[in-house]
């Protein structure tokens, strides 16, 4: 029995039909570029979100820059968020002319801590970009009374985390704005590439509607100079069908982590999750931390069981980013778990017994009697 990592495969067959007669209604109208399938999208996306406004765009990174763009973010600004993200959070940041600054994660979470952050905040801070790593939501009560006492904007990186929740609050909504990403393999993944940004700021919304069809309200009439990030019409169509499963196959996925986390306890040098007692895991990703991370993996891809790294090497020590001057050790927390982190397969359609088996070589490894 093989257990990939992720299977695209299994979820597309699940829904074949509907996405087929949605790809059809899109031809149908020739709604290619933004138009009625995105809108619809985008309402059902802000109602899911708890957020009055939802504006469709092309990636996760598009969502994140527009959101910066949008809150005035400029040369001569600097924007805190954390180092173990995937790249595009820090590039955002670049990409305004601002400068990323970082602050060290909670061991527990993985997520921004709140107790570091005053340290770096001076003058020149202008936003703070917590990252929800994994599927699971940051502090954001914490971060919020920080960022409102310096008068810091605040923009979730919820790319990993749809349909997470902060006490009953759905990742996006807390902060001034959400941005999501719909790569295929996320939560919620588009058949292409597509992202969104969330807020219930009706300004902020109309500027990041402009910011990503060039600067216009009206066609050829433009006010401001914008881009084009425009999601395109299959993918809103696309996310419109799989919108209606999330709940469902998030439901799937803690389903998933519950058995991994009940088969490694008290495993001996495997560290599981763990679920902040203020929130809601989604799982986008089940990381585990180990010592012997690589020998593992290699271990498990010879039983046919595939796992990632999310992420190897934190943005501080990236080449891209050498530029800022930290040096190892910088931010001790994020480089250990870089170092020990194992992404175990996780997607709504995993098996039993696939769970099971990756399971039963983990522990074979770990040369505990199973
Ligand atoms: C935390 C985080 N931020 C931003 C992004 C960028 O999203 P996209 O790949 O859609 O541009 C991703 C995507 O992997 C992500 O995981």
């Amino acid at each position: 029995m093989k257990v990939p990592f992720l299977d695209l495969k299994a979820q597309y067959a699940s829904i074949k039909e509907e996405i087929t007669s949605a790809l059809q209604q899109v031809l149908d109208n020739t709604a290619f570029a933004g138009g009625p399938f995105v809108g619809q999208f985008e309402k059902d996306f802000a109602s899911f979100c708890q957020c009055e406004f939802a504006i469709g765009v092309g990636s996760g990174t598009d969502a994140l820059w527009m959101a910066l763009l949008s809150l005035g973010i400029g040369p001569g600004d600097e924007v805190i968020t954390t180092p173990n993200t995937f790249i595009a959070t820090a590039e955002a940041i670049s990409f305004c002319g601002a400068k990323p600054v970082f602050v060290d994660v909670d061991e527990k979470t993985y997520n921004m801590n709140p107790d570091l952050l005053e340290s770096v905040i001076n003058a020149k801070t202008k936003a703070i970009i917590p990252v929800h790593l994994f599927g699971q939501m940051s502090d954001m009560h914490r971060i919020m009374e920080i960022a409102r006492a310096h008068e810091l904007s605040v923009v979730e990186d919820a790319c990993q985390a749809h349909g997470a929740e902060y006490k009953g609050k759905r990742s996006g909504s807390i902060g001034d704005v959400g941005c999501f990403s719909f790569y295929p393999g996320k939560n919620l993944g588009a058949y292409g590439e597509a992202g969104a940004i969330v807020t219930n700021n009706a300004k902020l919304a109309e500027k990041m509607r402009m910011f990503r069809d060039h600067g216009q309200r009206t066609k050829y009439y433009h006010s401001i100079v914008g881009w084009n990030a425009r999601m395109d019409g299959f993918q809103g169509a696309i996310l419109g069908v799989k919108l209606k499963h999330l709940a469902t196959w998030n439901d799937a996925r803690r389903k998933n982590a519950q058995l991994y986390d009940s088969l490694l306890a008290d495993v001996d040098d495997i560290i599981t999750p763990v679920q902040a007692d203020y929130g809601r895991h989604v799982y986008h990703v089940y990381a585990i931390r180990t010592r012997n991370r690589d020998e593992l993996i290699s271990a498990l891809a010879e039983k046919d069981i595939f796992c990632g790294i999310h992420y190897p090497v934190p943005i501080h020590l990236q080449d891209a980013y050498k530029f800022l001057g930290y040096k190892k050790g910088s931010f001790p927390v994020a480089e250990k778990c870089a170092g020990e982190f194992v992404s175990l397969p996780m997607f709504a359609e995993l098996s039993k017994e696939q769970i099971n088996k990756v399971c039963y070589e983990i522990k074979c490894f770990l040369e505990v009697k199973v």
